[in-house]
């Protein structure tokens, strides 16, 4: 992996051996071929993000396509995966409140899937909540989202109910934490230490 500024942006390049990573022992399922070209992630400016909306379109419906498109617009950080020029995948983050940041939604292009580029994107999106300085990372799933959920478990999420927030955030912070998160009935909160991440 190699991190440099180009274009005044902060952007992670992953060159195709890093790519090369065995899951074999972490899951059954089948691991499709190698990206041809580096994978760069890196921050998309407002100007540009209506490029990203092919992502959502072809990876969220209803609800969740109309909320990503607005929070696409809206939020402070947007992260893309880019093969070449093209945007493949797209990360949204934001800070909850300083002690713990949230990733509102991870998605990739059905063609670009089952690469490792969702674990990146989410990878690089709790690296730079880390830096500024959250300690906890929080994430909400629907439930039956089996890719989500796997994606956030396999970073070490675990399912969290109210009381937990409350007593991690103190019961006004976990109230305005759900309330910022949207969360909704169907939907569970996911929360991971980020201990290891605000090193890197
Ligand atoms: C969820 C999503 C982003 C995953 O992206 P991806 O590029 O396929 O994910 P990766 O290949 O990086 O896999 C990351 C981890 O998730 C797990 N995973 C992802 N999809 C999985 C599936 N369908 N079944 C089992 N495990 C899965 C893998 O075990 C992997 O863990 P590992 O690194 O230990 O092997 C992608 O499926 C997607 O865009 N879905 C639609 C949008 C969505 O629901 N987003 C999530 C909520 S915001």
């Amino acid at each position: 992996m190699v991190k440099s500024s180009s274009r005044g942006r902060n952007r992670v390049i992953h060159t195709p051996n890093a790519l090369q990573h065995d899951h074999s022992k972490t899951r059954p399922r089948l691991r499709s071929h190698v990206i041809p070209d580096a994978e760069v992630i890196e921050d998309i400016p407002q100007r540009e993000r209506i490029s990203l909306i092919p992502i959502l379109r072809k990876s969220f419906e209803g609800k969740y396509l109309w909320h990503s498109t607005k929070t696409l617009k809206e939020v402070d950080l947007v992260r893309a995966a880019l093969v070449g020029k093209t945007p493949v995948g797209v990360s949204m983050v934001r800070m909850l409140n300083e002690r713990a940041g949230y990733i509102y939604y991870v998605a990739v292009l059905p063609k670009y899937r089952n690469k490792g580029i969702g674990g990146r994107l989410l990878d690089d999106g709790l690296r730079l909540v880390a830096q500024k300085g959250a300690r906890d990372a929080l994430a909400v799933i629907p439930e039956g989202n089996i890719s989500s959920e796997r994606l956030f478990l396999s970073r070490g999420f675990t399912k969290k109910i109210f009381a937990d927030l409350s007593a991690a955030f103190g019961r006004k912070n976990a109230i305005m934490m759900y309330r910022t998160m949207f969360v909704s009935w169907g939907e569970a909160v996911y929360m991971k230490e980020l201990d290891s991440y605000a090193k890197s």
